[in-house]
């Protein structure tokens, strides 16, 4: 695991677009599974605007790591933040584009999109495998939508379950931990000094750190690299 500390969440975005630009440069296809949240806004902001024609966006099959059972357009969905944010501005065409629907019944929608995993993605050990998988991490430890208080999701058989949020009730659709510890490559973008506590007992390995499902994030590849600015990472430092 590799930790890179910035400056602030522009930095982060710069960083992250370069890391993103190589690995498209190095292979041939690449498939990841995108996520949610406010910091991916800056980041998919940036690559469309300074990597727009440095990509060859030709190559990228985009996917979800998670998304909110609400319809595409809505302002809560993630497809539609990402749309807004990078897909409306790069040459995309929408077979590259593979969303959860959000609209549909979850439990169905779970299962169709893990099938939809199964179909697209290679296979390694026998699980779908994305190129990469981006994660952010929550206030209170959660990644994709995984929450602390459904952490058994993390083990889930299926590739896709839905989830509840524990504040709203807000039902979701998440990727399980097998997929996710399956990817070639595992980027995690955290900023902001709300996230500085679990950053610092995930990495210190504090009591009670496996409670947070951002702390089972492991992948078998070993190619796990946290994009960090200073506020998340006050508690820290690069070398521990
Ligand atoms: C979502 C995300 C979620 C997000 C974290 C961090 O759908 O909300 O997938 O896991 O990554 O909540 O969000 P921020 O980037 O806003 O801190």
């Amino acid at each position: 695991m590799e930790k890179r500390i910035y400056t602030d969440k522009q930095e982060v975005a710069e960083h992250f677009a370069r890391y993103f630009a190589s690995l498209a440069q190095d292979s041939a296809v690449v498939h990841v599974a995108l996520s949610g949240g406010s910091t991916p806004k800056v980041v998919f902001d940036f690559m469309a605007e300074q990597f727009g024609t440095v990509i060859d966006w030709t190559k990228v099959r985009f996917y979800w790591g998670d998304e909110r059972c609400v319809p595409p357009d809505h302002v809560e969905s993630n497809y539609k933040m990402t749309m807004d944010h990078l897909l409306s501005k790069v040459a995309v065409s929408s077979t590259q584009v593979f969303r959860i629907k959000g609209e549909r019944d979850p439990e169905e929608e779970a299962k169709a999109y893990g099938a939809l995993l199964d179909t697209e993605l290679p296979k390694a050990n026998g699980i779908p495998q994305f190129d990469l998988v981006i994660l952010g991490m929550g206030d209170d430890g959660h990644t994709a939508s995984i929450f602390p208080h459904e952490i058994g999701l993390w083990h889930a058989d299926e590739n896709c379950k839905v989830a509840v949020h524990p504040d709203s009730g807000q039902r979701r659709i998440t990727i399980n931990g097998k997929i996710i510890n399956n990817a070639k490559n595992v980027a995690f973008l955290v900023t902001g000094s709300s996230k500085s506590e679990k950053v610092r007992e995930i990495m210190h390995r504090e009591a009670g750190f496996e409670a947070y499902p951002a702390a089972l994030v492991s992948p078998e590849s070993g190619n796990l690299l946290w994009f960090l600015d200073q506020d998340a990472a006050q508690g820290i430092s690069a070398s521990t």
